[in-house]
């Protein structure tokens, strides 16, 4: 792995940096507490091509490659990590699934739209009683000779109600298990697609998650996305890239927790000087920032493996298992440096804290991850 990042990936870093510098500070403990979705930033980020980053310019995208994706997720993250789940379910989990799998038309369809940000996508994977054990899949999708009949709840949906398009997992033969599941594209109007309420969550709440139902919904074959049966392959390759993704989210809530505590701690004082010439102190601050390098590192080795071509479900689990620990740990410790100013909202660690726990959770959880990679170092 080079350790040096290029130009061109240095200044995708910095356009990212100052977009969330400048443009997603202002308004993010309202849009926090009002659980607010970030519709003009969004906006904004497909206009300067974050929505879909790794997608070939032939359809719209910005043909980066991986590293500069998790660059971009960062600094995105530093800010606001409901704008980068939206970012990264759009980027990791539809766009490369349609990219990597879909067909030419589907691809001219709905690929060139959502790469540039004109809609934006959702990935339906979970159900009311399969989360974790996914192969459990509930929601039907009956052949029907030339079209798809689907019925079932999908749960927990990232831009459930903002999303124009929606990857569905559903189960087409049961008797094939797992292999008898289908990826279908939904579009939203579909009659018989109802977007239920909106989850009130402890964190990410400027993200919109909602459960769907689906009642009779026809859709044309030609929506599946490969060969029938191939849908559950289809989730768990898009999954394996999705958890880099999620893996630069929690290194972005790290990093933002960490550098504010490093600027508070030069800033208050307390028994005559700064906080930070305390060792307490400085140990807290010496732990953050050698774990949020660890955690850096790891998830450019897993973005390197993917552009590289090599297998990356291993280390892709390993950086989100890592990153997602270290966001937790990082942004308790960062209240704990702010004392009684982190636990109000002004001061942005509480809500990186709250923010930081669904890294733990989606995309796999901790537990999921450890048995990705237990499962590909006993291989
Ligand atoms: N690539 C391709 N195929 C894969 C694969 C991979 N990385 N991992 C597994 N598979 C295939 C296996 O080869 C197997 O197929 P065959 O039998 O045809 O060979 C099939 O998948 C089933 O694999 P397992 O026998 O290993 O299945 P399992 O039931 O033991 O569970 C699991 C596997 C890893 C636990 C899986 O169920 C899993 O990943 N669960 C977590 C679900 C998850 O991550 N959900 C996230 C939802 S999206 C989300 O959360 C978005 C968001 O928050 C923003
Ligand atoms: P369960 O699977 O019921 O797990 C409960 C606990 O048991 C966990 O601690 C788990 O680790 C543990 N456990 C389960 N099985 C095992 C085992 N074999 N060994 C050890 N421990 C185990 N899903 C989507 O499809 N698309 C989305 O866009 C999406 N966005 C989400 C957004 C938010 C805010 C949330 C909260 C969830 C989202 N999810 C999404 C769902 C998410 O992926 C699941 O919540 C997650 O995979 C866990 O599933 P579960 O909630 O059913 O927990």
């Amino acid at each position: 792995m080079d350790f040096q990042l290029t130009e061109e990936q240095l200044a995708v870093q910095a356009a990212a940096r100052d977009f969330a510098q400048n443009e997603l500070w202002a308004g993010v403990i309202e849009r926090d507490e009002h659980q607010k979705f970030p519709a003009e930033q969004i906006k904004k980020m497909g206009e300067l091509g974050f929505m879909g980053m790794m997608v070939s310019p032939e359809y719209g995208g910005g043909g980066m490659d991986t590293v500069s994706y998790v660059l971009a997720m960062e600094e995105i993250s530093k800010v606001d990590a409901s704008c980068s789940v939206i970012m990264s379910v759009n980027n990791s989990l539809v766009c490369w699934g349609l990219e990597k799998y879909g067909s030419e038309e589907q691809k001219q369809k709905y690929l060139t739209k959502l790469a540039t940000g004109e809609i934006i996508g959702a990935f339906c994977l979970s159900e009311p009683e399969a989360g974790s054990d996914a192969t459990m899949q509930r929601t039907t999708a009956e052949d029907m000779g030339d079209h798809y009949l689907l019925n079932g709840t999908k749960n927990w949906i990232t831009n459930g109600s903002s999303a124009s398009v929606y990857i569905v997992i559903a189960q087409t033969n049961p008797e094939l298990k797992h292999r008898g599941i289908n990826a279908i594209i939904v579009e939203k109007d579909t009659p018989g697609f109802v977007v239920g309420p909106k989850e009130n969550k402890l964190g990410i709440r400027g993200s919109d998650t909602h459960s769907l139902m689906f009642t009779d919904v026809k859709v044309p074959k030609e929506n599946r996305i490969g060969e029938d049966g191939f849908g559950f392959k289809f989730a768990m390759q898009v999954l394996a890239g999705g958890r880099i993704g999620i893996a630069s989210q929690a290194l972005g809530i790290a990093s933002g927790a960490y550098e504010l505590s490093l600027k508070y701690s030069k800033e208050r004082k307390a028994f005559g000087v700064p906080i930070s010439q305390h060792q307490a102190i400085q140990f807290k601050l010496a732990d953050m920032a050698t774990n949020i390098d660890a955690a850096r590192l790891l998830c450019l080795q897993s973005a390197h493996d993917k552009d590289a071509h090599q297998d990356y479900a291993k280390s892709g689990a390993m950086a989100k298992l890592f990153a997602s620990k270290v966001a937790m740990d990082t942004a308790v410790e960062a209240v704990q440096v702010h004392g009684g100013y982190g636990f109000v909202k002004e001061f942005h660690v509480e809500r990186m804290m709250r923010d930081a726990k669904i890294t733990q959770i989606y995309e796999g959880t901790s537990e999921i991850q450890k048995i990705v990679i237990s499962r590909e170092i006993l291989k």
